[in-house]
């Protein structure tokens, strides 16, 4: 996008940011009736940015964003004027539609994503497959290794740390020898930014989350994405002194990815991957794809990227579950109904659900964890036996996203990878490891939308901020909105 663009669009934003504040922030209810929202089509003469009404209801509008429409409400009472374009009260609402002049033209956006095409669609650069499930490189199942990615959301501090650590402790390793690692998308409030500097220096992959873990950030727009993940990455960068290259991946709250807007930002923000789509249950798991063309499989939030973002890689969440059903189906582990188990029938459990990947066409088995699961020990124990037995077998590699996105890219055969250098683990610059004698810095923390001053506790090898690091204000320098994420593609020029 040239520099002109961004800057207008930036002004769209602002405006549209000023116009809808006072709504968001009362009504704090989103919308996920998307059938709604798709009929809905924006009108092009504005460019595909403004409020509209909706047609049905004086109660809701579409608010349009880059030409696509977001359903919202008006707050409870209030109802939307078609006029001056927000909700006020029912006697002084005009209800819309109201004609415009000229009047807008009902076509659909010419650039969404098409059906994937294996002939244009070629590695490393771009990946996907009719219906999804296509191993890359053409390679059989048998020599297909079966990656498995653990990954971790959330904050990390006292309550998960040793528990995070003890899974990677047990003496687990790769057919090459070496320790076994995973993937950690933090959200900042409660972090501990000494343990992911730990984490970091042990050679797990840290990837973001958001800084503030809203709800309904899926219809938020661009400078609240860039704040919430771009924002994060900086934390990390200043308090945790992992370097912006190192962060590649990102992971919306919630399992609501925010539609083309998250996924320009990881766009213009120089990220590899993003992982927060959710996949229904299928008989057979998708593999990770490119996001060059349409996404092959139903989008289970309603609120996947419509557009092409080419090279840029989706890495789904596989829903879990067994043949029986038994425990329900979940995209995260924990959300499964397993906390009436014993250790070893969630042994088996794991073991029937990751057979789906390793006896069918050995998608990537991620295994998305939060903190709830170690706060029951039968979970714990079964997670702990399912990893020993599936290290032990010979074609079973435990990976970080990023490692599974580099076979990906150039995909070889399982005897082909005890010398795969993407995977070796003593030819790797890893992050400095933390101090010895952090600071721990007591800190005053105000949320924009609460009348009274909190204090939050942070540790960090770098100094005490003036205030408790959050959005708009990374850094903690006191100063309201003293960020401005400028994006990587600007920059250069
Ligand atoms: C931060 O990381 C860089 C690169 O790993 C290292 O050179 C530097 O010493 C680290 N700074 C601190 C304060 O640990
Ligand atoms: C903040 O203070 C105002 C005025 O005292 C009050 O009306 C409002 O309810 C308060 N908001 C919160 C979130 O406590």
């Amino acid at each position: 996008m040239s520099t002109r663009a961004y800057v207008a669009r930036s002004r769209t934003m602002t405006s549209l940011r000023v116009l809808l504040v006072c709504v968001l922030l009362i009504n704090g209810t989103h919308q996920q009736k998307d059938k709604e929202e798709e009929q809905f089509v924006c009108p092009e003469g504005t460019q595909g940015n403004g409020n509209f009404a909706d047609p049905a209801t004086c109660r809701r509008f579409y608010q349009c964003v880059d030409g696509y429409p977001y359903l919202n409400r008006c707050p409870s009472g209030l109802y939307f004027d078609d006029i001056s374009k927000y909700c006020t009260f029912k006697a002084e609402a005009r209800c819309g539609p109201i004609p415009t002049t000229p009047a807008p033209i009902t076509e659909v956006p010419l650039d969404l994503a098409t059906k994937c095409e294996p002939a244009e669609c070629q590695l490393p650069y771009c990946f996907c497959s009719k219906d999804g499930t296509l191993i890359p490189g053409g390679l059989d199942p048998a020599e297909t290794p079966q990656m498995i990615m653990l990954t971790f959301d959330g904050a990390v501090n006292l309550n998960n740390f040793d528990k995070y650590k003890k899974v990677f402790k047990g003496k687990i390793n790769n057919p090459n020898g070496c320790p076994i690692k995973g993937t950690f998308f933090l959200s900042h409030e409660y972090s501990n930014y000494v343990m992911v500097q730990a984490l970091a220096h042990d050679g797990h992959e840290i990837a973001t989350g958001t800084v503030s873990q809203q709800q309904g950030l899926q219809d938020k727009g661009y400078e609240e994405w860039a704040g919430e993940m771009i924002g994060m990455r900086e934390i990390l960068k200043k308090f945790a002194n992992i370097s912006r290259s190192e962060i590649v991946g990102a992971r919306a709250p919630f399992l609501k990815p925010g539609r083309n807007t998250q996924f320009k930002v990881l766009e213009d923000f120089g990220y590899i991957y993003d992982s927060s789509v959710g996949v229904p249950p299928l008989p057979i798991p998708v593999w990770p794809y490119t996001l060059d063309y349409k996404i092959a499989h139903e989008c289970k939030s309603g609120t996947c990227p419509t557009k092409s973002f080419p090279g840029l890689w989706e890495i789904p969440f596989n829903a879990h579950y067994v043949e029986s059903f038994e425990g329900g189906h979940c995209p995260y582990l924990d959300q499964c109904v397993l906390h009436n188990h014993d250790a070893n029938e969630v042994f088996e459990w794991l073991q029937e659900d990751f057979s789906r990947y390793y006896e069918q066409n050995r998608a990537p088995y991620m295994m998305p964890l939060h903190t709830n699961w170690f706060q029951i020990k039968e979970l714990e124990l079964g997670l702990h036996k399912f990893l020993k037995w599936a290290a032990d077998l010979e074609d079973v590699w435990f990976v970080t996203m990023t490692q599974s996105l580099t076979w990906m890219t150039d995909p070889r055969p399982v005897k082909a990878l005890n010398n795969y250098e993407a995977w070796r683990c003593d030819n790797k610059e890893l992050p400095s490891a933390p101090c010895n004698l952090p600071n721990k810095c007591a800190l005053s923390f105000k949320q924009p939308d609460s009348n009274f001053t909190d204090t939050r506790y942070m540790e960090t090898c770098s100094e005490c901020p003036n205030q408790y690091p959050w959005l708009g204000d990374s850094g903690g320098s006191g100063i309201p909105g003293k960020d401005n994420y400028i994006p990587e593609n600007l920059k250069r020029k």
